[in-house]
C-alpha cells in the first residue's frame, strides 16, 4: 500500500518545491482597485514579534512586503478568489468627509430609501466628540445621489453635504440603527444615571420626531445598548447591552449582565436571547433569519484585554425564534469586529479595525474593503453602494454584492 502513488507524490512535491514557484492564489484578473494578499507569505515571518510590540490592537496588520501607503492604493485585498464575485469587475473606493479630529462617522449607518440617504451617528463618550455626558452624540445624514456622483473620485472631500439631522437628548448617545416601517429604529446609549438607554423611533423626516419604545428591563435601566437588527422570520428586535457607557464614563456601573435581547414589539415581551458575552456589539442575521451573527468585542473593555474575544458568533435562529449552535464563526485579525451585516447571499461583512472584512458562510476570510483605520460600522443600500464610517473619515464604496433587508421595515 506504500505504494507508487505515494512514491510519486514525494517526488513531485520535491520537484514542485525546487522548480516551480507557487501558484497565483487569484488566477483572475484582478479590478484596477484590488490587489491579492498571498497568504502564505506571511506564514513564516523573519521576525515574529511579542504581544507587546504586537497586540492586534493599534495598528492596522501590514503584510510583509507591503506598506501602509500599498495597502491604501488598491483597497479591495483579495484574500480568497471568491472576493471577486463580492467586489464585481469595477469596484470604487472613495473618501465622502472628513473631520480634524471629532468623530461624527461612527457607527448606526442605516439606509433611509424613500429618500436614498444614508443616516449615522457621532462617537459616543469620545473625549474629541466631547459627547457623553453633557451633550448627546448627534445624528447626521448624507445623500446617497451625492455620493454616487462622486464615486469615481478617490477623494471628494467637501463635494459632499453631511448634515445634522439632530442632536438632543430624545435619542440619548445614539449607537445602533435599522429600519422599522419607513421610519427608523435607534438603539442608544443614555447618560449618567438618570437617562437611560433606549430603544426609539426617529421619524427620517422633518420634524424629526421621535417615540420611545422601550427604556427598561421589568424596571431595571439596560447598561447602554449598542446595536440592534430585526429577525425578518419573526419580526422581532433583537439587541445587544454591553457596557462601553461605563468605560467610556458616561454610564454608571453597570446592573444587567452584558447580553443579547429580544423585544415583541406587538406584545410589549422583552426576552434574553443569549449571554456569555464580554461586550456583545454587532448584530445581524442572515437573509431569511436562519442564522445570527453577534460581535464580542470584549477585547476593549477597560482597555486593551488581549484575552478577551474580538470575535463573531454566530447562532441557529430557531423557528420560535430562540437562539441556539453558538459557534465561533470568526476571530478577526486586526483589532475588533464591531458592526456585523450580511449580503443577499449570506456572506458577513464585519466592521474591523483596518476596514470591512468580508467571510463567506463558513467564515473563510474572503477579502477586505481596506480603509487602514477603523471602520466601526458600515451599511449597505440596496444595490452594492456601501457607506463605512471611519471615525473622522467618511467612506463610499461600490461593489457587486447586495446589502440583505426586511423589505417591508424599509
Ligand atoms: C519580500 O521582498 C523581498 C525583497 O524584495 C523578497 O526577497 C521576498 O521574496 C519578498 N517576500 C514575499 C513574501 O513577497
Ligand atoms: C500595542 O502595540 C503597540 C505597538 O505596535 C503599542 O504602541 C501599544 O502601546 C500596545 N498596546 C498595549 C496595550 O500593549
Ligand atoms: C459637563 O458640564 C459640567 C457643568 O457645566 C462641567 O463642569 C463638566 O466639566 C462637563 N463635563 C464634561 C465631560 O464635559
Ligand atoms: C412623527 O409624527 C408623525 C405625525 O404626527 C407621526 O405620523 C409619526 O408616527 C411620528 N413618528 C415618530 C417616530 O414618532
Amino acid at each position: 500500500m506504500a505504494s507508487i502513488c505515494s512514491i510519486a507524490a514525494v517526488a513531485a512535491l520535491l520537484t514542485s518545491s525546487v522548480t516551480a514557484v507557487a501558484p497565483p492564489v487569484v488566477k483572475r484578473a484582478l479590478p484596477d482597485l484590488a490587489q491579492v494578499i498571498d497568504q502564505k507569505a506571511f506564514n513564516v515571518l523573519p521576525k515574529v514579534l511579542p504581544a507587546d510590540d504586537f497586540n492586534g490592537s493599534s495598528s492596522p496588520w501590514t503584510p510583509l512586503n507591503f506598506t501602509a501607503d500599498s495597502l491604501k492604493e488598491k483597497p479591495f485585498h483579495v484574500y480568497d478568489e471568491e472576493f471577486l464575485d463580492i467586489i464585481g469587475p469595477n469596484p470604487t473606493f472613495t473618501i465622502l468627509a472628513q473631520t480634524a479630529k471629532d468623530p461624527i462617522f461612527h457607527e448606526a449607518v442605516v439606509w433611509y430609501k424613500k429618500k436614498d440617504e444614508m443616516f449615522f451617528v457621532q462617537n459616543a463618550g469620545a473625549p474629541d466628540a466631547g459627547t457623553g455626558l453633557n451633550k448627546s452624540a448627534a445624528i447626521y445624514k448624507i445623500s446617497l445621489k451625492e455620493a454616487d456622483a462622486v464615486k469615481n473620485t478617490r477623494n471628494a472631500v467637501g463635494k459632499v453635504t453631511v448634515t445634522e439631522v439632530k442632536a438632543s437628548f430624545e435619542v440619548p448617545n445614539p449607537n445602533g440603527a435599522y429600519q422599522y416601517k419607513g421610519q427608523i429604529i435607534i438603539a442608544a446609549s443614555g447618560s449618567g444615571p438618570n437617562i437611560p438607554p433606549v430603544l426609539t423611533v426617529l421619524n427620517p423626516e422633518p420634524p424629526y420626531n421621535t417615540t420611545v419604545l422601550l427604556n427598561n428591563f421589568f424596571g431595571r435601566q439596560f447598561n447602554s445598548l449598542n446595536d440592534l437588527s430585526v429577525n425578518p422570520r419573526n419580526l422581532d428586535i433583537y439587541f445587544t447591552d454591553p457596557s462601553y457607557g461605563k468605560s467610556n464614563n458616561f454610564r454608571p456601573a453597570p446592573g444587567l449582565p452584558t447580553q443579547v435581547y429580544r423585544f415583541n414589539d406587538r406584545t410589549g415581551a422583552v426576552t434574553v436571547a443569549a449571554d456569555g458575552f464580554i461586550m456583545p456589539n454587532g448584530i445581524t442575521f442572515s437573509p431569511g433569519g436562519k442564522y445570527a451573527y453577534v460581535t464580542d468585542t470584549g477585547m476593549w473593555r477597560n482597555g486593551l484585554e488581549l484575552l478577551n474575544p474580538s470575535s463573531i458568533y454566530r447562532f441557529t435562529v430557531a423557528e420560535d425564534g430562540t437562539f441556539e449552535n453558538r459557534k465561533t464563526f470568526a476571530f478577526t485579525d486586526t483589532n475588533i469586529p464591531d458592526g456585523v451585516h450580511c449580503d443577499s447571499k449570506g456572506n458577513v461583512y464585519a466592521g474591523v479595525g483596518d476596514g470591512v472584512h468580508v467571510y463567506n458562510p463558513s467564515g473563510k476570510l474572503l477579502g477586505k474593503i481596506y480603509t487602514g483605520r477603523t471602520a466601526a460600522n458600515f451599511q449597505f443600500a440596496s444595490d452594492g453602494r456601501v457607506v463605512i464610517t471611519g471615525q473622522t473619515q467618511l467612506f463610499y464604496a461600490t461593489i457587486a454584492a447586495k446589502g440583505d433587508f426586511v423589505e417591508k421595515y424599509l
